[in-house]
């Protein structure tokens, strides 16, 4: 049952719309004047007006244009009288939904109320799931405490509402397309598209066509012309993910579309004005990417204009406890779930290599295979809770106890150098940061103790 508002002078007219929507199965309500309709909206809330358009005092047009300021939601039919087709054109300029010519008959006029309630709901319904959305991806579902995280947090907030290029690097399982999707909801795109595209999942021929669209006929298999993600995008936010997999010849021409802001479809001469928001993600070192030539140094600037870092769930302990409980929140029924505290201090221990999304994951299992409401220590999977690995988490801080024969300094600064590379999953620009040294200082000292570039095999798995 819908709320309708019949507005008009004349009486019987008044009455006979009131009628046939009432026979609808409508509530429907009326007034004899333009102010009395707006006393009417002031006190409830209506889904559709049908508001005849000449009236003394405040006309259906002023009606109109009160509506659509203050519940744009609300819709408008305008009747008009025959030959005055110029006002109805006007009032659907105005935003009228429709309009009606006197004399209209009652399945006219059903009709149209049938369409513009349909109209209505789809909008609501519409409005309400983008608010839906913009809630989901503000902050209350990235989980996070650490001073890291909030600092991820800050930067976010700042950034979100420039235009600036992003780079979200971190370890994979990290939340970066978590972040990018908190960016974007937080900007003034909102209500635009996010459009994502995995670089690394799509081949090399294809992927230039998804970004920049195609021609008809451009190649086989290109029965018709298809937009790019850019144009897509239009007025939105473009999330590149895992960039770091880009091939050499289509960062030029990524480059090209930052830089111009247009794009060329495959196989197409004209260009197209482009106006996307790009974001971009990878787990990769870009700079040693840069160093060995896969990766364009003048791309990485144009990307990096802000870069945020993701910190691995080792590097923050403390937030384990909290991704627990939002996890068993989100991922039990009603009953809730509790872990004890033995089990709480190996997960927090537990040196998670795919970050939150394994601990996401670990969570689920447990709750599948769990025999009570309580998650024990004995409960968690054996490489969790086995001490062997404990002493590998992030606690195995350097607490320095000097051996009585003393000891060698290159030795301990191998070790260091070692942890560092440990902790950063062997990413060498993150490594040298934790060192608090410049990168190329870090590898002249690799070079130095013979440590490779890339993890030893063993234990790396
Ligand atoms: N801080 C967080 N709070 C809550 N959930 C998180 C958080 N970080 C990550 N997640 C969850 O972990 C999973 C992985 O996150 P996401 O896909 O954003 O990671 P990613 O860094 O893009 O990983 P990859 O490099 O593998 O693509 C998702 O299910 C996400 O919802
Ligand atoms: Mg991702």
């Amino acid at each position: 049952m819908s709320r309708i508002l019949v507005v008009d002078d004349d009486a019987s007219l008044r009455r006979i719309v009131e009628y046939n929507l009432a026979e609808e199965g409508h509530a429907v309500a009326t007034a004899g004047s333009g102010e009395e309709a707006l006393s009417a909206l002031e006190k409830a809330r209506f889904d559709l007006v049908v508001t005849d358009i000449k009236m003394p005092g405040m006309d259906g047009m002023d009606l109109l244009r009160k509506v659509k300021e203050s519940a744009p939601e609300t819709q408008v039919i305008v009747i008009t009288a025959f030959g005055t087709i110029e006002m109805a054109v006007e009032a659907m300029k105005a935003g009228a939904f429709e309009y009606i010519t006197k004399p209209f008959n009652r399945d006219e006029l059903k009709l149209t109320v049938r369409k513009a309630l349909r109209f209505q709901t789809l909008e609501s319904e519409n409005v309400r799931l983008k608010r839906e959305v913009t809630r989901k991806f503000g902050f209350e579902n990235i989980v996070g405490d650490s001073s890291q995280m909030q600092a991820v947090f800050r930067l976010v907030e700042k950034v979100a509402d420039s235009d600036a290029s992003v780079l979200i690097t971190g370890e994979s399982g990290t939340g970066k397309e978590l972040v990018a999707r908190a960016i974007h909801y937080r900007s003034s795109r909102a209500q635009r598209p996010f459009l994502a595209l995995n670089c690394a999942a799509i081949p090399r021929e294809l992927l230039e066509s998804e970004l920049f669209g195609h021609k008809k006929g451009s190649f086989t298999g290109a029965i018709r012309d298809k937009k790019g993600k850019f144009e897509e995008a239009q007025g939105g936010t473009l999330f590149l993910d895992e960039i770091g997999e880009l091939p050499i010849d289509l960062q030029a021409k990524i480059l090209r579309a930052l830089q111009e802001r247009e794009v060329t479809p495959v196989g197409g001469n004209d260009v197209l004005k482009v106006d996307a928001r790009i974001l971009a993600a990878t787990n990769r070192d870009l700079e040693e990417a840069i160093e060995e030539g896969r990766f364009r140094e003048d791309l990485y600037y144009r990307l990096a204009v802000v870069p945020i870092h993701m910190p691995s769930l080792r590097e923050r302990p403390d937030d384990v406890p909290l991704l627990v409980a939002h996890f068993l929140k989100e991922l039990s029924g009603k009953k809730p779930v509790t872990v004890d505290r033995d089990a709480m201090e190996a997960l927090r221990r537990y040196p998670w290599k795919g970050n939150v999304r394994e601990l996401e994951n670990t969570i689920e299992r447990l709750l599948i295979l769990r025999e009570s409401d309580t998650i024990r220590r004995d409960d968690l999977p054996e490489k969790i809770c086995s001490p062997s690995t404990a002493p590998e988490g992030p606690e195995a801080g350097f607490t320095f106890t000097f051996p009585p024969e003393g000891f060698g300094l290159e030795e301990a600064e191998r070790a260091l150098i070692l942890e560092a590379l440990r902790r950063s999953g062997w990413n060498q620009s993150r490594a040298a940061q934790f060192l608090r040294v410049p990168r190329h200082i870090l590898l002249y000292r690799m070079e130095k103790f013979d440590i490779p570039r890339r993890p030893p095999e063993e234990g790396t798995g």
